[in-house]
Parts: structure tokens; C-alpha cells; sequence
């Protein structure tokens, strides 16, 4: 049996499959934001996804159990597995030390991979933890600096005459290596953090990546598009986060850099504030007028059609609010008011992640 609901949606990429606008990221499901429901609670919150045709998943290798959970599910609910646009990356290998009220956040430390090697092993590993034989989607989460980008691809394009992967994708890549990449075989999305307080793809700052995919015809997953929940309004001062929130150790979300970052959210806020949901919107959305996090997602999904944000949540309510950004249109002077209050802040302070060197990467030559 089908969904119930179906999203809007559009095409991933100039020659991809069609997919819901919205994604639905699993990480937080897993690590990174504080405590996480229980297993019973989280399967729970995967089917009200599908049920509702939030069925464009997107994990990773380095996500905790994410796919062990993703897994179970299929287990689960096997004729649903062909619903489900899967989405999973490899090349980080993590180790995370346990999160604890004394010890404070979770601490997590990686390695990066991007060798052929790792992309064949990571895959075996991948589809016997999501119970799966294929994966919709699979990124190279991040480049290391000794693999050329094109021996990473072709070891991709095995695992799909394979069978095991249908699309490839990269994550955090500058336009160098997409372009590279891209000769050797299609690349159908490129994942970024892109959002209000990351807009690095839009100039010389991302490699103008975002230019990059629009020639190429690469569509652009929004990774942490809610800028990793602060967007949505609801964190006024870090006293709000856990202490054991992997936030806590991100520069954008120290103390003096928080202070200033919170006035793009003011605006986010009042804009929202001035906007009502159309009257026609689904009877599983409680409030009409339109809340910042709808706002945001609103507002990256009108950058173009080959914008795909990936908004995560532990909640079934936010779940259902995050979809009902797809009922918002955003007009040309809040864009514009959005834009300037971001020229005049001169961007979000401080880096958007915690190393810096990972980011928009280039590979070394073949
Ligand atoms: N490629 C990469 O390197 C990379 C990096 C980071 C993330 N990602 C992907 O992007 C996905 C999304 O990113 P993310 O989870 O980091 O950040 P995000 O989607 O920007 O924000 C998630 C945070 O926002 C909160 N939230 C969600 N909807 C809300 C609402 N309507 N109102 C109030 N709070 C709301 C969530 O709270 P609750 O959890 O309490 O509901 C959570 O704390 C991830 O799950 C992952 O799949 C990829």
C-alpha cells in the first residue's frame, strides 16, 4: 500500500528521479541533539513520515544507529521499502564518546576516507545495517586529501552496474571536484548546509557551487537547513540547550557569536509573524500562522526547484509543522529583507561547523 498523503514534488538532478521537495534528515534522530527517544518511539516516527509522504530519507555510515534504525524499520514494514527514496553516505568513519550530564556533550572524532576501498567496504557495510540490497542515493560524505575525486567515482559507478547504489552524490564538495567528478559519471545532488545563516554556496566563498550545480544540472540537498534548529526561533539563549547538545561546542553557537546570530532570527520571527497559512492547508496542521522553522524551509524552497531541504526532527509535531512550508510562498521583499539584514550582520558569526577544513574540498590531481 502506497502513503496516504503525497508530498510536491520535483526532480533530484537534470536526469534524476522525482522526489518529495522536502527530505526528512534522520541524524538527530540518532546523535548530536541531546537525548533520543526511545526505539519504539522513533519507529513510530518513521511511519507517521511515510504515512504522511515524507518518504525522502537521508542518513549516513556516521549517523550512530541510524541505520540499524532504518534497518528494523524495513524489517518491519518490507513493502514500504520501495516508497522510501533512501539516501545514506559513507567516508566518515566516527567514534563517539557517550554524552553525559556530568561529563557534558557527546565528543565525536572521525577519519576520513574516500578511497575506493573504504566506498566498496562502507556500502557492504551500509545495506546489511539498513536490511536493504540498494540505496537510492549514496554521497561521498567527505573527501579526504589523498584520493582524486575520480577514483572515488569510479569505485561509485561498480557499486551501481552492481546494482547496490542507483545515484551518486557528494557532500561538501568545491566546484572543482564536482566538476571532475561529474566528468566521470552524473552526479545527481550535491548536499550542503545552505540556509539564511549559510549562503557560502551563492559566491566565491562556496567555490559558487550553487552556479556550479545549475550548469551541470545538479540538484542541491539543504543539509541542516533550519540551521541546525536555531531558525526556528526556539533556542533564545544557549541556557536552552542541552548539555549534552553537540551544538554547545559549534563557533555559531558561542556565546558572543550567538548574540548577533539571533538577530536574523528576530526578522525571520517578525516576518513569520505577518503571514497566515493558505485556508486550504491540511487539517494536520494546528496553527495557521506560519512559524519561523516554516518560514526558513519556505524561503530556501523559492531559491528554485532544484533546492531540496532536509529538515530533521525528533518530533511528530514539528514533523507535520516542517511540511506545511510547502504551503507558504514567499514574496520577492521578504526575500529582499531576509538578503539585507544578512548583508548588514555581514553573514552569521562565526564558522558554521567545527573544522574548517573539510568544507567545499578539492581533491588532490589524478
Ligand atoms: N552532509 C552533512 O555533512 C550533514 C551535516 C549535518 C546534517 N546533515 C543532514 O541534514 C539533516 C538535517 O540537519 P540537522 O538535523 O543538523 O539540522 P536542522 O534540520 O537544521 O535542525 C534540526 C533541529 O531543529 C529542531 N526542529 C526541527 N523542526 C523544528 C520546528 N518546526 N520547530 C522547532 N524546532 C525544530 C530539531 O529539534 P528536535 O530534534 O527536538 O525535534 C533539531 O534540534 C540531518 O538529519 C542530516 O540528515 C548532513
Amino acid at each position: 500500500m502506497a502513503p496516504p498523503q503525497t508530498l510536491p514534488i520535483s526532480q533530484l538532478g537534470k536526469d534524476g528521479p522525482r522526489v518529495p521537495r522536502l527530505g526528512f534528515g534522520l541524524m538527530g534522530l540518532s546523535i548530536a541533539y541531546g537525548p533520543v527517544p526511545s526505539e519504539q518511539d522513533r519507529l513510530a516516527l518513521l511511519d507517521h513520515a511515510w504515512s504522511l509522504g515524507a518518504t525522502f530519507w537521508d542518513t549516513a555510515q556516521m549517523y550512530g544507529d541510524s541505520e540499524e534504525l532504518v534497518g528494523k524499520w524495513f524489517r518491519l514494514h518490507p513493502e514500504r521499502r520501495s516508497d522510501i527514496f533512501l539516501a545514506t553516505k559513507f567516508a566518515i568513519r566516527s567514534t563517539v564518546s557517550a554524552a553525559s550530564p556530568s561529563s557534558g556533550p557527546a565528543r565525536i572524532s572521525w577519519t576520513i576516507d574516500s578511497s575506493p576501498e573504504e566506498c566498496r567496504t562502507a556500502c557492504a557495510e551500509s545495506l546489511q545495517r539498513l536490511g536493504t540490497d540498494y540505496i537510492d542515493l549514496y554521497y561521498v560524505h567527505r573527501f579526504d586529501k589523498t584520493t582524486p575525486v575520480e577514483k572515488t567515482v569510479e569505485a561509485m559507478v561498480e557499486l551501481k552496474e552492481q546494482g547496490k547504489i542507483r545515484h551518486l552524490g557528494f557532500s561538501e564538495c568545491s566546484s572543482s571536484t564536482l566538476r571532475r567528478g561529474y566528468a566521470v559519471h552524473p552526479i545527481t545532488a550535491v548536499q550542503i548546509e545552505y540556509h539564511p545563516w549559510a549562503l557560502e554556496i551563492e559566491s566565491d566563498a562556496g567555490t559558487n557551487l550553487l552556479a556550479t550545480c545549475r550548469e551541470l544540472g545538479v540538484a542541491v540537498v539543504s543539509y541542516s537547513p533550519l540551521g541546525r534548529g536555531a531558525l526556528t526561533g526556539r533556542f533564545k539563549s544557549l541556557t536552552d540547550l542541552d548539555p549534552t547538545d553537540l551544538r554547545t561546542q559549534l563557533p555559531r553557537f558561542h556565546q558572543d557569536n550567538f548574540s548577533q546570530n539571533l538577530r536574523l532570527v528576530q526578522v525571520i520571527e517578525e516576518i513569520a509573524a505577518s503571514k497566515t497559512l493558505p485556508a486550504s492547508s491540511s487539517s494536520q496542521i494546528t496553527s495557521t500562522q506560519v512559524t519561523p522553522a516554516q518560514l526558513t524551509l519556505a524561503w530556501l524552497l523559492s531559491q528554485g526547484p532544484d533546492i531540496f531541504p532536509i529538515p530533521g526532527t525528533k518530533s511528530p509535531h514539528y514533523l507535520e509543522q516542517n511540511l506545511g512550508a510547502l504551503k507558504v510562498t514567499i514574496t520577492p521583499d521578504e526575500d529582499a529583507r531576509i538578503r539585507a539584514v544578512i548583508k548588514e550582520l555581514g553573514g552569521a558569526a562565526g564558522y558554521r561547523t567545527i573544522g574548517l577544513t573539510d568544507s567545499y574540498s578539492d581533491t588532490p590531481p589524478l
